[in-house]
């Protein structure tokens, strides 16, 4: 596959709008409340079919499996212990389940710092002083029946030269990102910076011809403001006159180019369907739109988000893709905006995570949970390995930025850097030992 460079091309009012997004309370990245002028003056309401664009190596075609080997890795694959670090080779290992253990030896021995340049300043714990930032990286998870294998930067470059790797989705995905730019640059620092396929932000490591990038979209799905038309419509008949239309089957132009770019794929979604503030369920609803047809009646964003199709189109032989699953927030006393907070020092225990997140409780931050539960409904069937970070993530309430992060309120839903997009790393470099990169 060859490198091109292609040059930003995206509207510069998409990127520097200023008005804080609702969910994002901590990356100033995501700007999509002064977007919707600019997005209604765009001809996006007549854009088309979501297709993620790839073809999955069937897992039978790993490159080896070793005969010891029945350790199961969640979800999907077969995880090949190494001997050295596998404390259960003949078990089964799920990674989402399992503790966090304190380790002071654990991290500093392989990660990086925060001198990283890449680190969003919002997320960079350690220059903004805050006050467990050194004992974040310290915690290490441990499945039960297993160890999770620290990624190994330069095994990861060798494994991977030649190889475009591709983050698509919301700030949560930038996160994981640059914990890989970090993690690998630290080791190899010949970096070229530019733009893959329309990227937000991508790197190449020179050395090893590896290119990582950040692709910024926040339903993964296309969309703009909507305003009833004069002539009439279907959704005009129903009393619809303004709001937001969603294309579940078009990819946003901001990744729909990194389909047929990158080898490696990694996605999320999730935050912004869940974001009231934006999608406001009576001024400015998310009316969902099929083939171009509005759905009739309309559904709630959970049902749109359930209709997200991955139609298989231009198939990339060799490539994978891989799904995230959602990064929970810990906002405790109210919701972002109602003065929320996350003040934690530690990991939480097992039943503070039960208590905040059950769906039963109904809490300020039940969606991980229900947005996990319309993922995998809309992946079933799909050949997306999952890459599930949920619960993991769900202990670490003291891993967010929270008042460090530089903003009116606290962030509880990005994470510090270095930090626990790290261990979501070591998951991710475990999960693609187990599937052959090319064909
Ligand atoms: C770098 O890798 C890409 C594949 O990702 C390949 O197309 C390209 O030829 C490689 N460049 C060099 C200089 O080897
Ligand atoms: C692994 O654990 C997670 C979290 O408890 C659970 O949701 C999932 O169903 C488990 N997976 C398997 C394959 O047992
Ligand atoms: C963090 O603490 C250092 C040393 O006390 C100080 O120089 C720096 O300004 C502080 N940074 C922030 C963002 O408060
Ligand atoms: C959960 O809580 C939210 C807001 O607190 C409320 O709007 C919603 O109706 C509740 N859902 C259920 C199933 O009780």
């Amino acid at each position: 596959m060859k490198i091109k460079t292609i040059k930003p091309e995206h509207d510069l009012a998409l990127r520097h709008s200023h008005s804080p997004p609702p969910m994002a309370t901590g990356g100033h990245h995501i700007h999509l409340q002064n977007n919707r002028k600019k997005f209604s003056l765009l001809p996006l309401l007549s854009l088309l079919i979501f297709a993620s664009i790839f073809l999955v190596l069937s897992l039978s075609s790993k490159t080896s499996i070793s005969s010891s080997s029945s350790q199961t890795l969640l979800l999907e694959g077969r995880s090949e212990p190494d001997p050295t670090y596998s404390s259960s080779r003949f078990g089964v290992c799920n990674y989402s389940e399992g503790k966090w253990i304190y380790d002071p030896k654990y991290r500093f021995n392989h990660k990086y710092d925060s001198s990283c340049k890449e680190i969003f300043r919002g997320w960079n714990c350690l220059l903004n002083n805050k006050s467990n930032a050194k004992e974040i990286a310290t915690w290490r998870w441990k499945p039960h029946g297993c160890d999770l294998q620290p990624l190994d930067p330069l095994q990861f470059l060798q494994t991977y030269r030649d190889t475009n790797i591709g983050f698509v989705g919301d700030s949560l995905n930038r996160n994981m990102f640059v914990s890989l730019f970090c993690t690998l640059k630290r080791v190899s620092s010949d970096v070229k910076k530019w733009r893959p396929a329309r990227a937000d932000r991508g790197f190449t490591f020179l050395e090893h011809n590896l290119t990582i990038a950040y692709h910024r979209t926040n339903l993964l799905a296309r969309y703009g403001r909507w305003l009833a038309n004069a002539n009439g419509g279907e959704l005009e008949a129903l009393g619809y006159k303004e709001g937001y239309r969603v294309d579940v089957d078009v990819p946003d132009s901001t990744w729909a180019k990194a389909a047929s770019f990158h080898d490696i794929l990694i996605f999320n979604t999730g935050h912004w369907w869940w974001a009231p503030a934006k999608f406001d369920p009576v001024k400015s609803p998310m009316l969902f739109f099929e083939k171009d047809k509005p759905v009739i009646p309309p559904v709630q964003p959970n049902v749109g988000l359930d209709m997200i199709q991955y139609v298989e189109k231009t198939a990339r032989p060799g490539s994978i893709k891989l799904f995230r699953t959602q990064s929970p927030r810990h906002f405790e006393g109210g919701d972002w905006d109602q003065g929320g907070s996350c003040q934690r020092l530690q990991p939480l225990l097992p039943e503070q995570v039960k208590e905040l997140f059950s769906v039963q409780n109904n809490g300020t931050n039940v969606e991980a949970r229900l947005v996990n539960q319309h993922l995998y409904k809309a992946l079933k069937g799909s050949d997306f390995q999952i890459l599930d970070v949920t619960h993991m993530s769900e202990f670490r309430a003291d891993a967010h930025p929270s008042t460090a992060g530089g903003k009116k309120h606290d962030d509880c839903m990005h994470w510090c850097l270095p930090g626990i997009t790290d261990t979501w790393n070591d998951l991710f470099a475990t999960l693609l030992n187990n599937v052959k990169v090319r064909t």
